[in-house]
């Protein structure tokens, strides 16, 4: 039945977790870079996740979220089987993607698997994906599995030296570009400041450099300017006009700064829902 949860697994117990809903429209039409926007309760949030995998023979789409407030730990209370109030997409812009060489994905916590469902479409395409992936230990890598099944090179990196090589994916990223001039576009997923970081690695080398703006949305069909974001001195809205934007043109300050506003909100709903749910 439409919105119904298949399948759920804790890929970080207590922090992460993926679901598999039924949602055979959605998974016919979504294309990588695509997002959705779900409500859990009438009065909720609305929740933009992106979309990291699709079925469209099975009717089914794959999201993954860290549990970072209310409304994710919210969503967290459904099992198997519980239906999504409302579920609504695919939103945004699709990748850009076409036949182009060497594509290298880089993907930091969740966005790792965002990352996933990009570096599968270039893979399709005919392009040879680097993945790179980065997490602070180990536990906390995502998708690995699944992005060996399809990259030919897949790079690890974590900041304990657990797993992979010690350091950060942008350590990485910098030695494959210094000694490989092929690389002809690079995609980055993940937590602002890493996305940030892999812009300022690749604008010397000159290489086309892609991020997925999370910026904070509400309506996410262009109507409310909730996500507005600064490329290039030019007001975009990141639910219609991205979210994939040239990461050598945000302005990355200003999108952390929006990111924060309503944080005293935010930790009050949370303290809240703490104390109601135990
Ligand atoms: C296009 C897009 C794709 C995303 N994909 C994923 C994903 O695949 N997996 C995942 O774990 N997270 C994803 N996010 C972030 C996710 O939407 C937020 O973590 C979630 O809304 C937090 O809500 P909360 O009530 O649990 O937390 P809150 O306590 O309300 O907020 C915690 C932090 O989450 C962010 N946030 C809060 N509300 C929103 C909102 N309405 N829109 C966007 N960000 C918000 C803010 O940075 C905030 O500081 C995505 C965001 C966008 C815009
Ligand atoms: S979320 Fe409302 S304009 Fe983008």
């Amino acid at each position: 039945m439409n919105n119904t949860i298949i399948k759920k697994r804790a890929l970080i117990p207590g922090q992460t977790s993926m679901l598999i809903i039924d949602a055979p429209q959605i998974a016919r039409k979504a294309r990588p870079g695509n997002f959705i926007i779900l409500r859990v309760s009438q009065n909720g949030e609305r929740i933009p996740l992106t979309i990291a995998d699709t079925d469209p023979q099975a009717g089914t789409i794959t999201i993954v979220y860290l549990v970072v407030g209310k409304s994710s730990a919210l969503l967290e209370t459904l099992n198997e089987g519980d239906s999504i109030l409302d579920l609504c997409g695919p939103l945004g812009k699709a990748t850009h993607i076409e036949k182009c060489g060497t594509v290298v994905c880089v993907g930091g916590g969740t966005g790792i698997a965002a990352m996933h469902h990009i570096a599968k479409g270039h893979h399709m395409a005919g392009n040879h994906v680097v993945a790179i992936v980065g997490a602070r230990s180990k536990d906390m890598l995502l998708f690995c599995d699944e992005l060996s099944g399809f990259c030919p090179e897949l790079i690890i990196a974590t900041d304990d030296g657990s797993s992979g090589r010690k350091g950060f994916v942008t350590d990485v990223l910098r030695e494959r570009l210094e000694k490989d001039q092929n690389v002809a576009e690079v995609v980055a997923v993940g937590p602002v400041p890493m996305m940030e970081a892999v812009a300022g690695v690749t604008k010397p080398f000159g290489v086309r450099t892609v991020v997925s703006l999370n910026s904070i949305m509400v309506d996410g069909v262009g109507m409310c300017g909730a996500c507005r974001c600064n490329i290039e001195g030019e007001t975009r809205f990141a639910c219609v006009d991205g979210p994939e934007f040239d990461g050598h043109k945000v302005d990355f300050n200003e999108l952390r700064m929006r990111l924060a506003q309503y944080r005293n909100q935010e930790k009050q709903s949370m303290d809240l829902f703490r104390r109601e749910h135990g």
